[in-house]
């Protein structure tokens, strides 16, 4: 049985992951500030050590990470708008928390360290699919920290720690809060209006069940020095996804549209050749498939806001 640490795993994706792990027989800590992560997530698991701490403690991460075999590092100021409100926060939890896990990891010896990444990193590019040697050219404060979490992992990979880089794109799936998806499908349950800023922009959606997927297999691998994307390799306008929930949800739906915001990216489409090969990751035609899995969730009462 393997020690591991998963921080921000009281999020989205991290109760994802926490649940494949102790499905799969690891022993699993979980650091978390609960920012805008819940224990309730976690709630169903009983074997999972829980605490409430902040990356940005290095004094806690100490002790935190001793005997460690992996650490998923998830924790993060995980959107572009809290990056915009929040530019503060989002630099000292995602460069300088970052920084503290990957030296608190280093000066452990632990065995890995997983480091969620975005593709926020690319920021606008000239051509889809956009594979892994594109320049990281960030278009705002949430992918410049996220770029800056890869350079700081480059300088510390030269140490001797093994730190491994996935690129995710726009993940969905149940416990998301406050994205476009969960958003959406929660107005549209309402009644009230799906709100399109412009509508033509393009995103790389992918099913959280695939993510995690990638995040275990990224860990097991024996080596992983290159960065790799983790999407679906196919492009949904926000339209199509509005339309797509009308079908789900209601034809009524309302949509309203506003003007596009500047700080956006206007189009990814990953290149998923590489993560199809070290990853395993599926070939997907429908990167919405899963959507009804998240209409049942908020029907059920799961809070999307
Ligand atoms: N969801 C996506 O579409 C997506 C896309 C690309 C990358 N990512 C990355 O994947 C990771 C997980 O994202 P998510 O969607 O689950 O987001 P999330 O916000 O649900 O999870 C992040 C978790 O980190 C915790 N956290 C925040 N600041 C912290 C701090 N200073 N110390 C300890 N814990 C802290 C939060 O409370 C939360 O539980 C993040 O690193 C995010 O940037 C997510």
């Amino acid at each position: 049985m393997a020690r591991v640490v998963v921080t921000g795993g009281a999020g989205f994706i991290g109760s994802h992951l926490v649940d494949e792990l102790v499905r799969a027989g690891e022993e699993v800590l979980v650091l978390d500030n609960l920012r805008r992560g819940r224990w309730q997530n976690l709630a169903h698991q009983t074997r999972v050590q829980r605490v409430t701490g902040d990356i940005r403690d290095i004094g806690l991460l100490r002790p935190l990470l001793a005997g460690v075999d992996t650490v998923y590092h998830l924790a993060a100021q995980s959107n572009v708008l809290g990056a915009l409100e929040d530019p503060d926060y989002s630099f000292t939890t995602n460069v300088a928390g970052t920084v503290n896990v990957f030296r608190a990891a280093l000066e452990a010896r632990v065995g890995r360290v997983v480091f969620s990444s975005s593709r926020e990193v690319y920021g606008d590019v000239d051509v889809v699919p956009v594979d892994e040697a594109t320049p990281l050219r960030p278009k705002n404060l949430y992918g410049a920290s996220k770029a800056a979490g890869e350079m700081y992992a480059c300088v510390y990979r030269a140490q001797g720690l093994d730190i491994r880089v996935l690129r995710l794109a726009n993940v969905y799936g149940p416990r998301d809060t406050d994205r476009v998806i969960p958003r959406f499908i929660a107005r549209a349950l309402r009644g009230e209006p799906m709100t399109i800023y412009g509508g033509t922009q393009v995103l790389d959606f992918i099913w959280v069940g695939h993510v995690v997927r990638a995040l275990v297999r990224a860990a097991h691998l024996p080596v992983l020095t290159e960065p790799v994307n983790v999407g679906s390799g196919q492009g949904t306008t926000v339209y199509d996804l509005a339309e797509r929930i009308q079908r789900e949800v209601s034809p009524d739906a309302p949509v309203e549209l506003l003007p596009p915001r500047t700080f956006e990216v206007s189009r990814f489409v990953a290149d998923v050749r590489r993560g199809r090969e070290l990853l395993d990751l599926p070939a997907i035609a429908d990167p919405l498939d899963h959507l009804g899995e998240v209409v049942a969730w908020l029907r059920g009462g799961g809070d999307g806001a």
